[in-house]
């Protein structure tokens, strides 16, 4: 039963030879008076000539006229000329009824599913993980669990930073450091040689000195260039090396991610793309989209009207322009790829394996002019197709207290792993408050889930501030507070071993119980639309606790009328359900006690 839609379909076929065009219902914003209202009537006043308030009474005329079904709403009009549509407690109680059975709860799923693949995480090979690899796990993983609730097919991919400098510039500073010894001595076999002196505390110090040295020493920079082309164009030693660091990094990422709930279909990375590479580049270079500066290969890809144009020196020579958008690099001064060839590749290799409807890219903010320059070099070169939709969602910075990026006291780069160990901490703080000792993976659900639930209940655009103890919060808009709800329904329901009866809505917290639940489900569609969840927490937020303002005033179980127990059980089952659904979409683990 979908409420919404039969309002609009009485509002409509009320409105006989009205263009109806226009015509939309939204939540109420006065509650008290009804649950859904309609402008209708105000947006097409002037085109017919009428008081909008008439326009209204006529509609509301017919309606009446039409109506033998038992009544499910109440239309009225007031003025200026809105239609106020209150649900009757029958129409609710049988939503609630439908609902218990549905396994997609309620929520409408898009018209037509499409194919939607997920890069996010981004981890980058070597380097260890920090906060600033929070968000995009984080954010990524709920948007694709909405995706796929939303009915579409999902893809995921890590995208593995693996194939950039850095690789050269761990692989040299192990060369140096005397730990790759035996990959150089004359006629080694590298396949049979193991990398065990190498652990990933020897990378973690590595690869933050070797970035250091590039910075002030030229030599070594240039040098590291070298091991770069020389690992993307397989060469050995270095390219066994690489691989063997490769999986140990792998190896850690992953266990780090499935803390976070966050998982992978793929964990590809940049050097995947590579079998692409070459085809991509002659696609440029054949269709003269490509040209050479400064000894690198390039694309315009400033369009037309947005920049200044470049005079052309042929006839057949594409029209270029200037800055500011400037150009993207397909090879470097030395032939070696970039960051944007190997995304470019990338959609190629997708293409080919999975042609996806649209590619969902989530990354700091500070890549946005990159996914434009990959997008637009993609159009044009028609490796993606004009259909195919590419989106970059781009999130802002997770700054600490003092509204600077999140950093150790002493201004280092806090590692990932320290804060979800801070977590988990202050979570087994919370739990012996409780008199909960020794669950450590309660402690992790819920330490996780506060700071997931507190990131994505802001804008994804927007930075936020990591406040342990507001995350934390068991009462508030927190993910706490909602798994504590779930875990106080499970405590009611076990005592009756789950058994519950037809919901029977009469009470006025019953009736925001269920609007919250409709509301909740709209929400999954404006999250989807905006790529950004926090109306879906928002709304989670709010049907918890107009539960909790039903718990506080009834005694459930006590209740002495059968039947009302048992629909309240029923509101109990179905309360449940939806939180733990929107918990779950956001990649929070529900608990059973807390
Ligand atoms: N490894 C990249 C980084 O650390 C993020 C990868 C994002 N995905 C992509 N297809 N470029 O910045």
């Amino acid at each position: 039963m979908n409420i919404k839609q039969e309002i609009l379909d009485i509002l409509i076929s009320a409105s006989e030879d009205l263009n109806t065009e226009k015509l939309s219902v939204v939540f109420s914003n006065r509650p008290e008076l009804c649950d859904y209202q309609s402008n209708f009537a105000m947006l097409i006043s002037k085109e017919l000539g009428e008081k909008p308030i008439e326009i209204a009474e006529k509609i509301i005329k017919n309606i009446q006229k039409n109506q033998k079904k038992a009544q499910k709403f109440q239309f009225s009009a007031v003025l200026p000329g809105f239609i106020n549509i209150k649900i009757c407690d029958n129409a609710l109680s049988e939503f609630c009824n439908d609902l218990i059975h549905d396994e997609n709860l309620g929520i409408e799923k898009v018209a037509k599913p499409r194919k939607v693949f997920f890069d996010y995480g981004g981890a980058n090979v070597a380097k260890e993980l920090h906060v600033g690899h929070l968000r995009s796990p984080i954010v990524g993983e709920a948007l694709k669990r909405l995706h796929y609730i939303m009915g579409d097919v999902v893809y995921s991919d890590m995208h593995l930073g693996d194939f950039g400098l850095q690789m050269g510039l761990t692989v040299l500073q192990l060369k140096i450091d005397g730990y790759l010894d035996k990959f150089f001595e004359k006629n080694a076999d590298v396949s049979k040689i193991s990398l065990d002196n190498v652990t990933l505390d020897t990378l973690n110090d590595e690869y933050p000195k070797a970035s250091k040295r590039k910075d002030i020493d030229e030599d070594f920079k240039k040098q590291a260039d070298e091991y770069t082309l020389f690992i993307q164009q397989k060469i050995e030693p270095y390219y066994t090396i690489y691989k063997k660091i490769r999986d140990l990094s792998v190896e850690e990422i992953i266990k780090n991610y499935n803390l976070l709930n966050c998982g992978f279909d793929f964990c590809y990375g940049e050097s995947d793309a590579s079998p692409f590479i070459d085809k991509t580049v002659q696609i440029f270079l054949d269709k003269k989209l490509a040209h050479e500066s400064d000894g690198a290969l390039v694309v315009d890809v400033a369009r037309e009207g947005e920049h200044i144009p470049i005079p052309k020196k042929s006839e057949d020579e594409p029209q270029r322009y200037k800055n500011p958008m400037p150009p993207a690099i397909l090879k470097k001064y030395n032939g070696g790829d970039l960051y944007a060839t190997t995304d470019i590749a990338t959609i190629m290799m997708r293409n080919k394996d999975f042609s996806p409807d649209e590619i969902i890219y989530v990354t700091d903010n500070r890549q946005s002019l990159h996914f434009e320059q990959v997008f637009r070099c993609s159009k044009l070169a028609g490796i993606s197709p004009e259909k195919q939709k590419l989106t970059h969602v781009p999130f802002g910075t997770m700054n600490g207290k003092d509204g600077r990026p999140f950093k150790t006291r002493s201004g280092g780069v806090v590692r990932l792993k320290e804060v979800v160990g801070m977590l988990i901490q202050s979570a087994e703080k919370k739990l012996s408050d409780n008199g909960i000792v020794g669950d450590k993976e309660l402690a992790r659900r819920i330490g996780v889930g506060a700071m997931k639930f507190g990131d994505l209940s802001n804008s994804v655009a927007k930075d936020y501030c990591f406040d342990i103890d507001k995350f934390l919060a068991f009462d508030g808009k927190t993910g706490p507070y909602i798994q504590y709800t779930i875990a106080r329904i499970n405590s009611i329901l076990s005592k009756v071993d789950f058994k519950y009866g037809d919901v029977i809505i009469e009470e006025n917290e019953e009736r925001d119980i269920v609007i919250n639940i409709l509301k909740l489900n709209s929400a999954y569609q404006i999250s989807y639309d905006n790529y950004s969840l926090n109306s879906l927490c928002l709304a989670t937020f709010d049907l918890a606790s107009a539960f909790s303002t039903l718990y506080n005033n009834h005694k459930i179980i006590t209740e002495k009328n059968i039947k009302k127990r048992d629909s309240l059980l029923g509101l109990c089952v179905i309360v449940k359900k939806c939180l733990e659904k929107a918990l779950w979409t956001l990649g929070i683990d529900s608990v059973d006690k807390m």
